[in-house]
């Protein structure tokens, strides 16, 4: 018989980046008992890597904006394949939830009147990003940790959560987790169960996650019998360190180009002019003059007259053409393009605005941005894809069992807009909590099963007993390289099938990794227990991207490089499990209601 240690919880929230902090603190003011497991020691999460702002249409910067826009942008940035509802409850309360976090102690930067100030990004109408510099999920993580800790959350640190449990194939009930310092098992009866674990980014070898960011909630839930959706829609950022090879990946915000940034072959050429897609032309400067314009006016802090450079454009429009330079011949010494504030902006307003970009650059690659270009590339950032939740409560398919933040599905359709990150975890990190919290009102505790944690303990020591296996490390490696070559960017049927093939591989090999006997601190195996949520994430993302017989936001298909206007266009992949095999089905999407179809720009629907 296996030793655990058991604990009861109204609700247990599995993360502790911004959505899993904002969850659990509305549980705790909602009267839940409330635990927090996380992978990682708190106050480090993910979350920190969105670091231009979070997206809220509050017009301080630009009062024509509102959440009609807000909405509209999310919508078309996302290709229209969002869910309009939560597109919809974004826009109209993450003005409300930016405030509160001002009233909690964030210390946003300031406009001259001194209302929180708001930055361009990418596929905004208006200037809506509220921000501290360029460190604004580090801000927002500070003020929910503050918050939160004294809301009465218990915190479970440096524990990985391996199952859900489940009283039938319905209901979730709580979950089997580990101490990663000492190896100790946990079981938790929870009345409520949310997932916050953020993104599956650790499946592609050049990306901005953290070592944490290995699927593991988007795993849960299928192994639960949840249902994913929209799994193909992987977002590369456009900007990501090329060089050194050390750091190839780690973000460069596109607070860079919101601050006026410019994107330069090797030619000298600002090639975004060339490839401004039918959807959004008539919305971007068309010449170098007026993009110009368009920086004096935001340096001077005017309301900008004239039209936005095409550096703004979408990040899918914006990856791909720095994508198509390198592949032309076109590219930065080291395979990616010139990204220059130097000749923009002074070198106060530089250091300024974008402190941890200038400090970056310099400390670990050698490039002063005051003087000198950046080189950068794109790099695997954010899944569009996840949980399949209900708009209003966050539920999943599975009662009782919640998400919010990355994890879950829906907001951001085929492609998010930069900034829509930190606002979604507030917002729906809030509804999470507040829901699971309210479903336990009256309800009796869960009897923990002992036949099934034991089970499940099993389970997550048997690779302690392997011997003679290659090193998770190895497998871990060659996994993500893999995903890189075949499941990147562009993408065609030929690779995703050999794709799926090599997963059927990594599958085997995974059963008989060997990371070595110690329970104490062993890094092999948490990532022997990670590999596999990663082959089955990896797996449901291939699937969904074979099936997908068009290029629409983040999923690109060389062989069919241009959206479908029939069927595609308005259905979404729907990825769960039978058994042991991931199956994949279509559905059709619902369309939003006529008042807000007709905010909706789509005459120009190509992508
Ligand atoms: O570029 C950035 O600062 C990232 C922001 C985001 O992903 O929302």
């Amino acid at each position: 018989m296996s030793e655990y240690e058991t604990h009861e919880y109204d609700v247990v929230v599995i993360g502790a980046g911004g959505a899993g902090l904002r969850a659990a603190i509305e549980a705790a003011r909602e009267g839940a008992k409330t635990a927090i497991i996380c992978k990682s020691l708190l106050g480090k999460a993910h979350t920190v890597m969105a670091e231009g702002g979070a997206a809220a249409a509050l017009g301080n910067a630009d009062d024509r904006d509102g959440w009609k826009t807000h909405f509209k942008d999310t919508m078309k940035g996302g290709k229209y394949l969002n869910n309009w509802r939560m597109a919809q409850i974004h826009a109209k309360e993450s003005a409300d939830r930016v405030r509160e976090l001002e009233q909690w102690g964030a210390v946003f930067d300031r406009t001259p009147k001194g209302l929180i100030n708001q930055r361009n990004f990418g596929g905004h109408t208006y200037p809506r990003l509220a921000h501290v510099g360029d460190s604004t999920g580090l801000e927002i993580i500070r003020t929910l940790q503050e918050k939160g800790i004294h809301s009465g959350v218990d915190v479970f640190m440096e524990y990985t959560v391996t199952h859900l449990l489940q009283d039938d194939d319905t209901t979730c009930t709580g979950c089997v987790a580990y101490n990663r310092v000492d190896g100790a098992m946990h079981a938790y009866s929870a009345k409520s169960v949310i997932l916050a674990t953020g993104g599956i980014t650790r499946c592609w070898s050049i990306c901005s996650g953290s070592w944490e960011y290995t699927g593991d909630g988007h795993a849960l839930a299928l192994n639960a019998g949840a249902e994913l959706i929209d799994m193909e829609f992987v977002q590369f950022h456009p900007t990501g360190m090329v060089w050194p090879p050390s750091v190839r990946g780690i973000l460069v915000t596109e607070g860079v180009r919101g601050e006026g940034g410019v994107l330069k072959n090797s030619e000298g050429e600002r090639f975004m002019f060339d490839n401004v897609p039918d959807m959004f032309k008539g919305d971007h400067a068309e010449t170098e003059e007026e993009a110009t314009e368009w920086v004096r006016q935001v340096v001077a802090g005017e309301i900008a007259s004239v039209r936005r450079p095409p550096e703004l454009l979408t990040r899918d429009v914006v990856a791909k053409a720095i994508n198509k330079e390198v592949a032309e011949g076109r590219g930065s010494t080291h395979g990616g393009a010139y990204l220059d504030i130097a000749n923009q902006r002074s070198a106060e307003e530089i250091i300024a605005k974008l402190p941890s970009m200038h400090h970056q650059f310099k400390e670990l690659a050698g490039v002063d941005i005051t003087k000198e270009p950046m080189e950068v590339g794109p790099t695997a950032h954010y899944v569009m894809g996840g949980v399949r939740v209900d708009a209003e409560t966050q539920e999943s398919t599975i009662s009782g069992l919640y998400a919010a933040g990355e994890v879950a599905s829906g907001l951001h359709g085929a492609n998010r807009l930069g900034g829509n990150s930190l606002s979604d975890l507030i917002v729906f990190g809030k509804r999470a909590g507040e829901y699971a919290a309210k479903r336990t009102v009256g309800m009796a505790q869960p009897t923990i099963d002992a036949v099934t944690v034991e089970a499940a303990i099993a389970e997550n020591l048997e690779p302690l007993s392997r011997e003679n296996g290659e090193n998770p490390g190895k497998v871990y490696d060659e996994l993500r390289d893999m995903m890189q070559a075949k499941v990147g960017i562009i993408r065609t049927d030929a690779d995703l099938k050999t794709a799926i093939t090599d997963l059927d591989d990594f599958r085997q090999r995974v059963t008989s990794t060997s990371p070595g006997p110690s329970m104490v601190y062993n890094s092999g195996w948490h990532q022997a227990l990670d590999l596999k949520n990663m082959v089955d994430i990896s797996h449901a993302c291939t699937l969904a991207a074979l099936t997908r017989t068009e290029s629409r936001g983040g999923h690109t298909r060389d062989d069919f490089p241009v959206p479908d206007t029939g069927m595609w266009s308005h259905t979404t992949n729907v990825i769960s499990k039978d058994g042991d095999s991931i199956t994949i089905r279509q559905e059709e999407l619902e369309q939003p209601p006529e008042e807000l179809e007709q905010l909706l720009d789509r005459s120009k629907k190509e992508a």
